[in-house]
């Protein structure tokens, strides 16, 4: 697991000139970040880890706009994230969709970053252990024990509110994902769990320094190279 692992989502922002940037500002850091940006991005090697924001559940066929894990791979992406709360809440991704994309990035070799996170209604409710449990054990369905991804935990009422949960409330939560993984197989216990939701470089280095957070998975801050920068710092203090 070691060091934590850094990952920006550009969301709907960005251009080629920002993105050729950053991929000279962080070129000496390819392992510890990673930028998922819009797929128009992709497709041209840049000195940055990148990846997509969501894959499409089928291989090929008649689905027009979608693009397929297949398709991410040959553009050099190393990752996508599945089932991020803005998919879940926009665009109607399901329990079962999410599932559907995980398993068809693994059978490509192409890294899911499992989003999960309940609402503030369910925090509020303290369902949020129970919530991302479920959402969790129905996307690594028939999922093998040798397979390779990352858990991103972004409770909603954090993303893009300023808002983040504390380091306490997160470290709870990632101790009950990280459980959930090793009640499913022994392999799944070390697994890489980001957490995501107003993250910044003021409280990246506390959020990080908890035992079961592996990574950040941070939107706006990773919009700025110095406010990202702030961020890949407060990672490397740890
Ligand atoms: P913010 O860092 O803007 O809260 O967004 C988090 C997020 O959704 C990352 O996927």
């Amino acid at each position: 697991m070691n060091a934590p692992w850094i990952v920006g989502n550009w969301k709907l922002h960005g251009d080629r000139p920002k993105l050729l940037q950053f991929s000279q500002v962080f070129a000496d850091r390819k392992q510890s970040i990673a930028l998922s940006v819009p797929a128009t991005l992709l497709g041209t090697e840049y000195a940055i880890a990148l990846g997509a924001q969501d894959v499409s559940a089928h291989k090929h066929g008649a689905y027009t706009g979608e693009i397929s894990a297949e398709m991410y791979l040959e553009t050099g992406a190393k990752f996508s994230l599945i089932g991020h709360s803005e998919r879940r809440q926009y665009h109607g991704e399901t329990d079962a969709s999410v599932n559907a994309k995980v398993l068809r990035c693994l059978s490509v070799n192409l890294l899911p970053v499992i989003c999960v996170g309940e609402t503030e209604s369910e925090f509020d409710a303290g369902r949020s252990a129970e919530v991302v449990r479920a959402q969790l054990l129905a996307a690594l369905d028939g999922v093998a024990s040798d397979a390779e991804f990352v858990v991103a935990y972004e409770p909603v009422w954090a993303i893009g509110t300023g808002k983040s949960a504390t380091a306490e409330i997160a470290q709870a939560v990632h101790a009950g994902i990280r459980a959930t993984l090793a009640s499913i197989c022994d392999e799944f216990a070390s697994k890489k769990i980001l957490y995501g939701g107003s993250v910044k470089p003021e409280n990246a280095k506390e959020l990080l320094a908890q035992p079961d957070i592996n990574g950040a998975l941070v939107g706006g801050a990773s919009l700025e190279i110095d406010s990202f920068a702030g961020i890949v710092a407060a990672a490397e203090e740890n």
